[in-house]
């Protein structure tokens, strides 16, 4: 399926279901394929420091096995960066990470920890793996990634998806003002976190948002109706959002 907004499927929740009996079941690598098979465009693994859920021999087989694009999440760590550097995933989200957080809350300061992220961008952009910033939809943090020289920047959509009434709406102008603000200085702007099917339409309505990266929601659905029944009904739902 073509499509100027693309689907990157996370599956590190699949890999939390695993890891809670320690085995090999469900696999990750099978729900990729899964999810490709079901429309994904590309799939996204967030290796933690703490491995909580993707591991090293994931991000590993992930490579060498899928025929569709792989963005790792990863933080600003050398750690990271060597793993990264490693693989040569086709693009590298960098995400703050606690860790005692549940999941990535809120933004990167990318403006600022700029000294801090100049040479893992510098970096990654050297080795041709497409680096994207996880910001906030904040002209700030979007002046930052133009310094640093981010061809992509992530939308966190966590406070869209948690707001309602008038507070979202005013949030999805936000969205959609630091969508413009992005892609009218040539960095391409992605989207994500906490998206669901009753929220993903005006996300993906928005003309200059080029991809968007769901998991917990997706993988939450598939005990219901299957992965490929739950990718599929996002990616036609975000197609209905680009016809409309
Ligand atoms: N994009 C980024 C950068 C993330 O860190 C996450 C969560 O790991 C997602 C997208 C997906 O968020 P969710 O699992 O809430 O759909």
């Amino acid at each position: 399926m073509t499509s100027s907004l693309r689907l990157g499927v996370n599956i590190d929740h699949v890999a939390t279901i695993r890891n809670a009996r320690g085995g090999e079941h469900p696999d990750p690598v099978r729900a990729a394929f899964a999810a490709a098979a079901a429309g994904a465009d590309g799939i996204t693994a967030h290796l933690r420091e703490d491995r909580r859920h993707i591991t090293d021999d994931d991000i590993a087989r992930l490579k060498d096995r899928l025929t569709i694009p792989l963005n790792l999440e990863m933080a600003a760590t050398e750690e990271m960066l060597e793993i990264a550097l490693r693989h040569r995933p086709h693009a590298a989200c960098i995400v703050p990470e606690k860790r005692e957080e549940r999941t990535t809350e809120g933004g990167l300061d990318a403006a600022g920890q700029h000294n801090h992220l100049a040479p893992f961008v510098t970096r990654l952009n050297e080795a041709n793996i497409r680096v994207s910033l996880f910001i906030e939809p904040d002209p700030r943090q979007i002046d930052a990634a133009i310094r640093l020289g981010a061809p992509v920047v992530e939308f966190h959509t966590g406070r869209y998806a948690h707001l309602g009434g008038e507070d979202q709406t005013a949030e999805l102008r936000r969205l959609s003002d630091a969508a413009a603000l992005a892609a009218k200085n040539g960095i391409e702007p992605h989207a994500g976190h906490g998206l669901t099917f009753d929220n993903v339409i005006p996300v993906a309505a928005i003309p200059q948002v080029k991809e968007l990266n769901i998991g917990h929601f997706l993988v939450g659905e598939a005990i219901f109706t299957g992965l490929e029944a739950s990718v599929a009904r996002m990616r036609s739902l975000m197609e209905e959002a680009r016809d409309a």
